[in-house]
């Protein structure tokens, strides 16, 4: 297939939720003409307490999935299957560009002047290497606290995000990094920026709240640019929501604009193949 053509193909992303479509938002503000295909793996969420295996026998489905779609590239929109599976996922699929999620430690530790940096993010990407590699290479003069939030993706998920148990969870989380004088929060999930505004409330103006999803999209942008595969349509990309549960809960995060064409799609797992569901 020539670039052009290649080019007109869709960008996939995906999440075990609706996190990941805080990064698609950041990527559709950076690239507009782009079509985009976004999963959301809510049959399976959250992916935080999973076994390493099972999030990546997720992540290897969902990648076939978007591939049989069309994707010319992957962004894994989720920092817990980053970390267990981006590397597994660039070995097998040598020839399909991803982009992955790391904790933005990086940022965080050239920036802090009380070199004392918070974390939130889920069970795995704590225990993953790609977290321990990143605290390794950028973080080893940096205090570093951090909080996996227990319950905190579920309540996003659900919708509940300026609820009392979101904010209990959340001061949990904070009030020892605060004591600690951290000056800098890293979200290392992507549903978290769904809760800034109670971070910040909670944090105060001193502290600094990092979510990386800015840095991704410009990730993506360059990795197509240097492939020659930004797409160069005139009109608005569509966008195309996939859920192995609920779409609905897709589309109340991503209310579609009114020039904007969005569609739904259910769809199942069938052993580690993710099928969709005709009619729905
Ligand atoms: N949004 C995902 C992440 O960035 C994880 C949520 C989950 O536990 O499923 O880590």
């Amino acid at each position: 297939m020539d670039k052009k053509a290649r080019g007109q193909q869709p960008i996939g992303i995906f999440d075990s939720g609706v996190g990941g479509l805080s990064v698609m938002r950041a990527i559709r503000q950076e690239l507009p003409h782009e079509d985009i295909l976004y999963l959301g793996d809510q049959a399976h969420i959250p992916y935080g307490p999973r076994s390493k295996a099972q999030i990546k026998a997720f992540s290897f489905g969902i990648t076939q999935f978007l591939l049989t779609q069309g994707a010319k590239l992957i962004v894994v929109a989720c920092n817990t299957a980053s970390g267990a599976a981006l590397y597994a996922l660039r070995d097998a699929f040598p020839d399909v560009l991803f982009v992955g999620m790391e904790p933005a430690v990086k940022p965080a530790a050239e920036t802090t002047r009380t070199g004392k940096v918070g974390v939130l993010a889920t069970p795995t990407t704590f225990a993953g290497d790609l977290y321990a590699s990143v605290v390794e290479r950028f973080a080893r003069d940096v205090s570093i606290y951090k909080s996996n939030c227990p319950g905190l993706v579920e309540l996003i998920e659900a919708g509940a995000l300026d609820s009392p148990e979101v904010h209990r969870i959340l001061e949990e989380a904070l009030s020892p990094m605060m004591d600690a004088e951290i000056d800098t929060v890293v979200l290392g999930c992507t549903h978290y920026p769904f809760v800034i505004p109670v971070i910040e409330a909670i944090t105060g103006p001193s502290v600094r709240t990092i979510d990386p999803a800015p840095a991704i999209a410009r990730q993506t942008i360059r990795l197509l640019s240097k492939g020659h595969m930004l797409n160069q349509q005139d009109s608005q990309g569509n966008l195309q929501l996939f859920s192995s549960s609920d779409p609905q809960k897709l589309i109340q995060f991503s209310p579609p604009s009114h020039d904007e064409e969005t569609s739904v799609n259910r769809l199942t797992w069938n052993g580690e193949t993710l099928c969709l569901v005709d009619g729905a």
